[in-house]
């Protein structure tokens, strides 16, 4: 174990800690299900139940901040400017329209001292991140959040929207996705306040949304990246790309944003291996496999 490494082990009483990650897809028609009350229809409410576990663990398990991996599709950034990794360091995101107005949600209030301090971290561990201080929020961030909390008056907790380019080539690799992950944990857990933080990844799983493949899932394929994400992440890491979308689809792609998450968990760091609080698989939500994963730090 790196010395740094030894010392993010040991963080003190008094320091932010990375207490587990969760992993979900982040599916627009979801949050359109959410909007217009059909959670409870026969097509959506197999896929909402599988979230009922996650929503009573969360109750338990509020965490004070959210650092929350997504990928914007073209809503805050579009062709003009494309950040390959971009941190929302203000107050508060409102969310964006996209297309059919605003989603009807909460405004996301964010921890500007907090992100300011990761983008300094990350930023001296080597990671060119883009500073954000004028976000506004796509269903990437907001699905996963009414996944997890249903659809309450305010969000529960502060979160920090972590964006990642998985739209347009070239996207970021696994392996720089994973080490990423180990940097943001560094940055988070270095922070001098006892925060309780929660990490997400976000999208997936196998979808293909255009061209002659459109509306691909690979349920098995799926199935393989939840064991080696639980199990085998630096191994996992290593896959290609072009793995992701001939295997997941075009889509699919979007997994490498889980690689983060991952990577900010303990064991990573040489602690001990993760706890599955939760693990739910679905077929079909939309052109998309719904996949989640509840990882606990035993720290
Ligand atoms: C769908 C899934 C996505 O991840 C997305 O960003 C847009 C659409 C879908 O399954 O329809
Ligand atoms: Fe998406």
């Amino acid at each position: 174990m790196e010395q740094a490494d030894a010392a993010s082990q040991n963080a003190t009483p008094g320091q932010a800690r990375v207490t587990a990650s969760v992993y979900s897809s982040h599916v627009p028609a979801i949050g359109a299900a959410v909007d217009h009350g059909k959670t409870g229809d026969d097509y959506w409410a197999p896929m909402f139940k599988g979230f009922e576990p996650s929503k009573d663990w969360m109750k338990k398990n509020t965490p004070d901040v959210i650092f929350l991996v997504y990928n914007d599709h073209a809503t805050n950034f579009d062709l003009s400017v494309i950040p390959t990794f971009a941190i929302g360091t203000a107050a508060e995101f409102e969310p964006a329209d996209e297309g059919y107005g605003p989603r009807p949600v909460p405004k996301v209030k964010g921890h500007p001292r907090l992100a300011s301090h990761i983008a300094q971290s990350v930023i001296q561990q080597d990671f060119d991140l883009t500073i954000v201080n004028d976000l506004k929020v796509d269903h990437g961030l907001t699905v996963p959040l009414n996944l997890m909390f249903g659809s309450p008056a305010e969000w529960p907790c502060l979160v920090i929207p972590f964006h990642v380019n998985v739209v347009q080539y070239p996207v970021p690799s696994g392996a720089r996705c994973f080490a990423l992950g180990q940097a943001i944990r560094k940055a988070i857990e270095s922070y001098d306040e006892p925060l309780n933080v929660q990490i997400w990844g976000t999208g997936g799983m196998s979808h293909q949304l255009q061209g002659p493949r459109a509306g691909l899932i690979n349920a098995e394929w799926d199935n393989a990246f939840l064991d080696r994400l639980i199990a085998d992440p630096k191994g996992l890491s290593t896959m290609p790309h072009i793995d992701y979308v001939r295997e997941a689809g075009s889509e699919g792609i979007e997994l490498v944003m889980w690689l983060i998450a991952r990577g900010a968990m303990a064991d990573v760091a040489g602690g001990n291996a993760p706890t599955v609080a939760h693990r739910f698989f679905h077929v079909p939500a939309s052109n998309t496999a719904v996949g989640h994963l509840i990882l606990e730090n035993n720290l």
